[in-house]
């Protein structure tokens, strides 16, 4: 018998310690809190920003009320001459003075974080923004348009003002940080997006306000990421705050997990007593349908978002409307062909005088039932927010928990595969070898079945490892706790 010391076959190796058996930890999570905003060197308690409404609707009232609970306060800062009885003699100083006084009177009221929002398609924009800059507002809130030229970044800087601009778009993001980088050599200091559910004048055509592809979960992330790349350019944080439609706290949560750091809300804010419009301009709020909200065509060349009346009727019917106009406040208004003034329109809703304008509103107005102390709405969303995240945080917690009894299953099948297995299949082959040729046959069976409880093992390793993966949920757990 001829005895083959060597047949040529070599048993592959497996090393048992090449796996890494990762340590999970369950992160802590302060389950008390929201998270804060830091918008430069300003930092909220709450990551709630009240969105500036024009006209007249949030002012001194409603933002110190909103500063004084951690949130962020903003004043409206377009056509807000009109609370002056003598506007239409004043016209455009009426808006600067006006300005002014609302600012000092917001910060009598509250040591909060307050800013002005100023559209740029009023043709005051650059006198307006040098009052919120003369004033040394933590913010100024730049929409309708975007704000890139003359923009007096330096002025901004050295009175200690952030800048954050009002988009719709990650292509209008990206524009208006692109066009700072190379005009100014700096960068806005957080931006917000808002989606087509949103109250006021939106930035979408009308074809898109409906369209699944224009919705806030699908324009955020890509805002977030087109922001990202500023952030590591710039090597500064730039918060994008969602905008539109967010309603509960739930809401917050949604937006926060798609990369949000904080929200922009509206119609919540119009619900409250502390907001500056009168109480019928409120109570269409608690009395409009759903179907009562509808989208109209603005002099301002955009769509806006509206509660039906019989003042929108009349103008869809072609039936003429005031327009008594004190000045050109709209850089795209022509008031010979407007079908009316809106600022009048706009100034007596604030008003209450419905019959002779309009109430802007989101879209889920027709959700309010009630009008309630900005402290109770923040409250509320806040309880909202920590119960949302509490349950995602115990759904994952569960995930997590099944996750590592299947790890310790995986892990000792996988010893005992190699351990028992491989060896026993391993001192079998040995003993083939010895016996010789004859043997030869069985040699390779037994090969083939190393080769088989080999590739087991191997499959079995890159199952776990996927499920390492998969199951990382430590970077989960911690965002969603964030
Ligand atoms: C009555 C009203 C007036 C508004 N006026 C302005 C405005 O003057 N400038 C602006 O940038 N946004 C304006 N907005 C938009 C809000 O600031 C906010 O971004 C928007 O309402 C958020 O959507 P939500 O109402 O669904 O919360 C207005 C919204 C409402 C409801």
């Amino acid at each position: 018998m001829e005895f083959i010391k060597n047949p040529g076959l070599k048993l592959p190796k497996i090393d048992l310690n090449n796996i890494e058996w990762p340590k999970f930890r369950i992160p802590k999570i302060g389950w008390s809190k929201m998270p804060k905003l830091r918008i430069g060197n300003a930092v909220a308690r709450l990551p709630i920003v009240q969105g500036g409404m024009g006209i007249g609707i949030s002012l001194s009232g409603l933002a110190s009320a909103v500063a004084n609970e951690g949130g962020i306060g903003i004043i409206a800062a377009n056509s807000i001459g009109m609370l002056d009885p003598d506007y239409y003699a004043k016209n455009r100083d009426a808006n600067t003075v006006a300005l002014r006084r609302e600012i000092r009177k917001t910060r009598e009221k509250t040591s909060g974080i307050i800013g002005v929002n100023i559209m740029v398609a009023v043709s005051d924009f650059q006198p307006l923004l040098r009052v919120a800059i003369e004033e040394k507002v933590d913010l100024v809130f730049l929409g309708a348009g975007l704000p890139i030229k003359g923009i007096p970044v330096e002025d901004l800087r050295s009175a200690g003002v952030k800048v954050v601009p009002i988009v719709s778009s990650a292509r209008a993001a990206s524009l208006i940080f692109r066009s700072w980088a190379k005009r100014y050599a700096d960068i806005p200091d957080a931006v917000v997006v808002e989606g087509p559910k949103a109250g006021g004048h939106l930035g979408f055509k009308e074809d898109q306000i409906d369209d699944a592809d224009f919705a806030l979960e699908n324009i955020l992330p890509e805002v977030v990421s087109e922001i990202k790349r500023f952030e590591d350019e710039w090597r500064r944080t730039i918060p994008v705050i969602a905008a539109g439609g967010i309603y509960t706290g739930s809401d917050i949560f949604n937006v926060f997990k798609l990369g949000a750091r904080g929200v922009q809300l509206g119609t919540r804010f119009v619900a409250t007593h502390e907001c500056d419009a009168d109480i019928r301009f409120k109570e269409a709020y608690v009395a409009c349908r759903k179907d009562d909200i509808e989208i109209i065509k603005s002099p301002v060349g955009m769509p806006g978002r509206a509660i039906k009346n019989t003042f929108l009727k009349d103008v869809a019917s072609g039936k003429k409307q005031s327009r008594k106009c004190a000045w050109q406040c709209l850089k795209s208004c022509d008031i010979k062909t407007a079908p009316y003034c809106l600022t009048l329109a706009l100034d007596n809703a604030r008003k209450g005088i419905l019959d002779k304008g309009f109430v802007f509103s989101g879209s889920n107005a027709y959700r309010v039932d009630k009008i309630i102390s900005v402290r109770e709405l923040l409250k509320e969303l806040t309880e909202q927010y920590l119960c949302t995240r509490e349950k995602s945080v115990c759904r994952l917690r569960g995930e997590y928990e099944t996750a590592l009894e299947r790890l310790v299953a995986f892990k000792e099948e996988y010893l005992i595969g190699l351990k028992e297995g491989l060896n026993a299949f391993r001192d079998e082959y040995e003993r083939g070898m010895e016996k010789g040729d004859m043997f030869r046959e069985e040699l390779l069976m037994t090969k083939d079945e190393y080769r088989n409880a080999l590739e087991k093992a191997n499959r079995l390793k890159q199952e776990l490892m996927e499920f390492f993966q998969r199951y990382s949920l430590q970077n989960r757990l911690e965002s969603e706790s964030a």
